[in-house]
């Protein structure tokens, strides 16, 4: 049965659910997106991925014209039609259809394109995740504001091909022999002092709404934590490596480039952050 989605005001079927060719967020991925989970029917973290998207959406000038509560009823109107107990929604907001190619932002105020759709998937019970993903590295070839959660992916999409095509499940980035970020989550080791460890905020990394949940429980749990970047080299030798994102959560590394990660399997830290971020979605 086709799925309900949200375009500009209106609950369509997906066949109806479309855009304007001249859209903005088409031409120029002149648009901010975010992913929320969904687990037990109840959103994940809602209130801050509205912020970071009402953050994404002031660096690029782009004025949204939706409150925080609208924007809330539209994600639980899809959970609702579409009868979703786990998944997750998409939500992308473009510039909107200036109606012609032209690089420079339209003259005078156009409507913005406000996109939603929801998606059926296993974030709680996903296995791979639960038996740790094997990556390999790339280079960071992304552009200079990976803070802003902008959908030109195509870095990332090419990534993670190249990842399926070497045989392994995901990608890492890596710039100048520093690790930034996963193809689409953040990383996070436990070094060799037993320090939970992630690479501090900046305009290379996205500001992981996942990443900031799972820190904050780490504190709670009294881990170590230290916001510092990290090379390949101290990744490799890690005793854990773990992602996180709204869709994985906290997702183990078990292997990277073909080497084992610390013993090869799940470590202790990831698996207690997984379960205890879990408990906190009930
Ligand atoms: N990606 N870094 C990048 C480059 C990402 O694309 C994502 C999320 C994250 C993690 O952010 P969060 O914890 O807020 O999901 C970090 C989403 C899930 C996606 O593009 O599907």
């Amino acid at each position: 049965m086709s799925m309900i989605s949200y375009v500009n005001g209106q609950y369509l079927p997906e066949e109806q659910a479309t855009v304007s060719v001249f859209d903005r967020g088409f031409l120029f991925a002149d648009a901010v997106y975010e992913v929320t989970a969904i687990i037990n029917g109840k959103l994940v973290d809602f209130e801050h991925h509205i912020a970071r998207l009402q953050r994404s959406c002031h660096e690029l000038q782009l004025a949204l014209p939706y409150s925080s509560e609208e924007i809330k009823q539209i994600h639980t109107q899809l959970i609702e039609r579409n009868n979703i107990n786990e998944g997750l929604i998409y939500l992308q907001f473009t510039r909107g259809n200036a109606k012609q190619r032209n690089f420079l932002f339209p003259d005078k105020d156009i409507q913005p394109t406000l996109v939603l759709f929801a998606q059926k998937t296993n974030i709680v019970d996903n296995l791979k995740v639960k038996n740790g993903i094997r990556a390999v590295t790339v280079d960071d070839i992304r552009w200079a504001r990976c803070d802003i959660k902008t959908v030109a992916l195509l870095a990332a999409s090419l990534a993670k091909e190249y990842a399926k095509q070497q045989g392994a499940d995901d990608a890492i980035f890596v710039k100048d022999g520093i690790v930034t970020e996963g193809s689409s989550s953040n990383c996070f080791i436990v070094n060799q002092h037993g320090q939970l460890q992630t690479r501090g905020l900046s305009h290379e990394i996205l500001p992981g709404i996942t990443r900031k949940a799972v820190l904050s429980l780490a504190k709670e749990q009294g881990i170590a934590i230290i916001e510092k970047a990290f090379s390949l080299e101290e990744m490799l030798t890690a005793k854990e490596v773990f992602m996180t994102s709204a869709t994985t959560l906290v997702c183990p590394v078990i292997k990277i480039n073909h080497q084992k990660i610390g013993e090869g399997k799940p470590g202790n830290i990831a698996i207690r952050l997984r379960e205890i971020y879990l408990e906190n979605t009930k």
